[in-house]
């Protein structure tokens, strides 16, 4: 099936709320090698995404494939252990398929995370970067989460993209960073399809093109959230930099993603920890 729509996200959403105590109002979407801050949650109730239906199980390692519904800092939480990915085959309707069940069940706001490739020169491995805006580049050229049959109900037909990026999530995220001494860069965040990495070539065109980071997630699930009214915020962790010289000496490998990703865990969990508790007094 390639366009899943509300009896599929339906399906999907009365299972979730058959399966825990809680009402959760923030979502959080874990990248690669982020997964280990799905065990912060407390008085969790853990469902692996194969008791779903409909929901896209992640077949790529470091992603482990539960939900962790619980609290954090006070804040009831959807925590997704691990996400898929348009390159695993899904059509994008089934890879946004967590955003419209977070939707259904009443969420006000996600938080997407990812690992990145630094594509700005002025990047360092582990750096996060808190994400200002996006480059749609795998929507341009064809595969946007919207194509198909809109559903009224959901969203509209053809939705804002001005401000995707909520300004007072960011404004609570650099205040959090800034009181914890976390350093944080800024900047604009592009999504290609993968699975392959990119060519030294195509790293030079994405840095003309304004990316400052690039990766194969988010913005599909950015994208479905605005449609249907949710605030987004969105941390990519810089977990490789990208290689923009064909004579350099390095490669890109899946392996280095993750390994970056375990060493900022720690400082991405103090931001989100942070914007939390700036969040339990207003939400
Ligand atoms: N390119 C694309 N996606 C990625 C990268 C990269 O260098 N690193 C982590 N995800």
């Amino acid at each position: 099936m390639e366009f899943f729509g509300r009896p599929e996200f339906e399906a999907a959403a009365q299972a979730v709320r058959g399966r825990t105590r809680h009402q959760p109002r923030v979502g959080i979407v874990l990248g690669s090698g982020l997964g280990g801050l799905a065990d912060s949650v407390e008085n969790a109730d853990i469902i692996p995404y194969d008791q779903l239906p409909h929901w896209p199980r992640s077949t790529v390692v470091g992603h482990q494939g539960q939900l962790h519904i619980g609290e954090l800092e006070g804040v009831p939480v959807m925590v997704m252990r691990g996400r898929a990915h348009y390159y695993e085959g899904y059509p994008m309707s089934q890879v946004t398929l967590p955003i419209r069940v977070m939707q259904l069940l009443g969420l006000e706001i996600v938080i997407l995370t990812n690992a990145a490739g630094g594509v700005n020169k002025s990047f360092h491995v582990g750096d996060l970067m808190l994400i200002t805006d996006h480059i749609n580049l795998i929507g341009m050229t064809g595969a946007n989460p919207l194509r198909g049959p809109n559903d009224e109900t959901l969203g509209e037909r053809f939705p804002d993209m001005s401000r995707v990026y909520d300004r007072e999530l960011r404004a609570l995220a650099l205040k959090t960073a800034r009181e914890a001494d976390i350093p944080m860069q800024q900047g604009v965040y592009i999504c290609l399809a993968g699975p392959s990495f990119e060519t030294p070539a195509d790293i030079r065109f994405l840095r003309l093109i304004g990316a400052d980071a690039v990766g194969m997630s988010t913005v599909p699930e950015a994208t479905v959230a605005r449609h249907g009214g949710l605030r987004v915020m969105g941390i990519s962790m810089i977990s490789n930099i990208a290689i923009d010289d064909p004579d350099q000496e390095a490669e890109t490998s899946h392996e280095e993603v993750l390994e970056a990703g375990k060493m900022a865990v720690p400082r991405l969990e103090a931001v989100l920890r942070g914007v939390l508790r700036n969040l339990s007094a207003a939400l």
